[in-house]
Parts: structure tokens; sequence; C-alpha cells
């Protein structure tokens, strides 16, 4: 079940047509933790290999995705790639044939050891970004004369992660100008990623983004929300066999305490599916679901915020920043405002503040220096108990 997100779709459709037509158009898709990037990104997927039909429009690309972390360097990249390429061709024509020769260069890596692998991809960067882009030149030929697909999509997941040694940017720039250099215009990337892939893109190359038309991906509507919600119904009942019906004041809750957020709305429609007992959800079931000891709070808690507040944050002075930021629940608060009850200096205030941006635990307000908010009421929510109660 996928709901919403229309005018990427659109977008995403256009620049299928223009990828087809020899001019493609790559697109970023941009939006905070569990707002549905990962999700979009393989319906896309499904959409531009023909296995999803939107607004009756088809496509016939072949697809390769690939999820970045910080250890993949220029020739794990290329390596994954051609993996994955040469997984989809498996899959659908296994009729044609193998891609090693095409991608010959990455022979010498093959048994290399990383470090190897890493050091080659800094030290010899042009020479293998350039055979890199003649691999993918060389494989949009054999895909288009013997597979009859009408090009390649380029999935790029996780783009936040990306290592400064990959230079993201700087290596998508140089592929794509060797692809149109070479009059291969058949291939489109769709990058996505948290907000910060931004100053990642910009760090390897200034003019990168330039590459790309850019979306944000907000939180789901109201309505979208409730189809998410009776979707998820309709399905519990073909699998259970038991029908569920649910007020709409259970529905408006439920958006409510989900903010729209998508892998919100799942956690608590389970959660909320679970408590109810007389096969109708009203907002009774509702709060239980969301508050009770093993409800809804408690799992996306477990899942998400203690990782934040635990793991990704090694300085008591950081929960203090979060625990003074969460009496504002997801509001914008204002340096100096924290500043107030922050019981550390300046520069322990200033330090926590970068490392948590840098994080992306919180949100700075574009347009206005020293304003900041958490990105979800719940986390707030949850700090303020969990603070309460010490709870870990
Ligand atoms: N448009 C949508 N309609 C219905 N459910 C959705 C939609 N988008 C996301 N979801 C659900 O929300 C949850 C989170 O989505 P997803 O993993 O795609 O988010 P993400 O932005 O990739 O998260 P992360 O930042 O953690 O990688 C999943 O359970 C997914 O099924
Ligand atoms: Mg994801």
């Amino acid at each position: 079940m996928f709901i919403g997100r229309a005018p990427e779709f659109d977008a995403i459709d256009r620049a299928l047509a223009q990828a087809l037509g020899g001019n493609p158009s790559h697109i970023l898709i941009l939006g905070e933790r569990g707002i549905g990037k990962t999700s979009l990104l393989n319906v896309a997927g499904l959409f531009a290999r023909g296995g999803y039909t939107w607004n009756d429009r088809k496509h016939n690309f072949l697809v390769a995705r690939i999820s970045l972390n910080e250890n993949i360097c220029l020739v794990d990249f290329a390596i994954n790639l051609r993996n994955s390429i040469q997984r989809e061709i498996d899959k659908e024509n296994p009729g044609v044939a193998s891609l090693k020769k095409a991608w010959d260069f990455l022979s010498r890596f093959e048994a290399a050891g990383i470090a190897y692998k890493h050091e080659e991809s800094i030290k010899n960067n042009a020479q293998i970004i350039q055979e890199f882009a003649f691999s993918l030149v060389d494989t949009i030929k054999s895909l288009k004369d013997s597979a009859q697909k009408d090009g390649l999509v380029i999935l790029i997941d996780e783009a936040d992660k990306a290592s400064l040694d990959l230079s993201l940017g700087s290596s998508l720039k140089s592929i794509t100008e060797t692809l149109a250099a070479e009059d291969c215009n058949n291939i489109l990337f769709v990058v996505t990623g948290l907000p910060g892939t931004r100053d990642v893109l910009t760090k390897s190359h200034e003019s990168s983004l330039r590459l790309f038309q850019e979306f944000n991906l907000g939180p789901l509507l109201k309505d979208e929300t409730i189809t998410v919600i009776e979707s998820g119904l309709q399905e519990a009942k073909k699998i259970s066999g038991k029908e569920t019906q649910i007020t709409d004041e259970a529905k408006d809750l439920i958006y409510v305490f989900s903010e729209g957020y998508p892998h919100f709305v799942q956690q608590i429609g389970y959660s909320v599916f679970e408590v109810d007992e007389d096969g109708l959800i009203d907002k009774g079931d509702v709060n239980t679901g969301v508050f009770a000891e093993r409800g809804a709070i408690k799992l996306i808690g477990d899942r998400y915020y203690a990782k934040f507040f635990y793991k990704d944050i090694s300085v008591e002075s950081q929960r203090e920043i979060l625990s003074i930021m969460a009496e504002k629940w997801n509001d914008w608060i204002t340096k100096k405002e924290i500043k107030e009850k922050f019981s550390n200096k300046e520069k322990t205030l200033d330090n926590g503040v970068r490392s948590l941006i840098e994080k992306g635990i919180i949100i700075p307000r574009e347009g206005f220096k020293g304003q900041y908010r958490l990105q979800w009421a719940s986390f707030a929510f949850w700090i303020k108990n969990h603070r309460k109660t010490g709870r870990q």
C-alpha cells in the first residue's frame, strides 16, 4: 500500500519520458527520517521498470538500485552498481550476454582488499570515473540492443551517508558529463536522502546540486493519512478475515498523534488494531494503543528515539539540550531560550547544537539563525516521559 506523492510521481514520469528522449533531468528527493523516501524510491523503481502504472503511464527501463553508507568508496559504488544491473538483467532477460566485458576495469579490484580499493578510489579518481562512465555507455548499448530497454534508471538511497571520499556530487557530475559527451543520454539518476544530502553534495562539488530537480517530502496530508489507515484495515481483513470498523474521531486522533509521518501512521495503526477488542476502533482504543506500556510511542521510541538519545549521542550535555527543546514540543526554539536553562557553557551549547544538526536529530530553521526544533512532537513526548521515568 502506497498513498500520495502525486507531485513526485508526475516529476518522475516526466523525467523518465525525458530520459527516453535523450534529455534526462535527474531527481533528488529529500526528507526527514521515516517520511517515506525509501518507499517512494521503491515504487518509483517499479514504475520505471513497468511493474506499476501511474495515470495510465507505463515505462520500460532497467532499474538498478544501490544504498550508500560511509564505507563505500568509488570502486565499491561501481561494483555494487554493476552487480545490481547484472542481477536485474539475469532476472528479466537471462538471454542477454553478461556485462563482464563492459565492466572489465573492475576485475583488478575484484579480489582486492578494502584498503586497496579505497586507496585507488582516491589516487586514480579521475581515471576510475572515466572507466565507470564508459562501462555505463557499453551497458546501455547492450541493454537497448538485446534487452529492448528504453534506458537505465539508477536509484541511490541513503545519499546523506555518502563518505567525503566518495565525493558523490563531483563523481555524479563527472559521470553525467562523460555520458553526455558520449551521447549516452538514456540514464536517469534518482537520489534520496536526509536533508543533509544537500551539504554532502555541495561539499564535494559546489554546483552539483544543479544536476538535480529537488523535491522535499513532507508528512502525508490528513486525507492521505486516513486512506493509509483505511487501506491498512482492509488488508488486515484480508489476512485475518476479521472486519474492523473505525470511528471518524479515532481516524482524526491517529492523524493528530502521527502528525502524518508514514512510519508513525503504520505503527500507531498496528498498535491500535491490537488493542481493539470489539471490532470498532474508537478514541479510547487510539489513546490506549498510543500510550500503553507496550504502545506505539514506546515501540517507536525503542526503534528511533532511544537510538538518537543514547547511541548517536555520547555527551550528556546534548541530551540536556534535547530535554530543554522538548519543553516546546516540536516548535521552534531560539538558542537564547535554550541558553537560559542550560547548565553548561555557551561553547558547549554551540558545539552540541551543531553536532545535533549534523546528526539530523534537530532541524535548523532556514533563513533564521539560531532557531531549531525537534522533528516530531512524539519525540518531545518521549523525551519528557523518559527523563521523568529514567527508563532506557
Ligand atoms: N506514501 C506512503 N504510503 C503509505 N505508507 C508509507 C508511505 N511512505 C512510507 N510509508 C511507510 O512508512 C514507513 C517508513 O517509510 P520509509 O522507510 O520509506 O521512510 P524513509 O524516509 O526511507 O526512512 P529513513 O529515513 O529511516 O530511511 C514504512 O513502513 C512505509 O511502509
Ligand atoms: Mg529509507
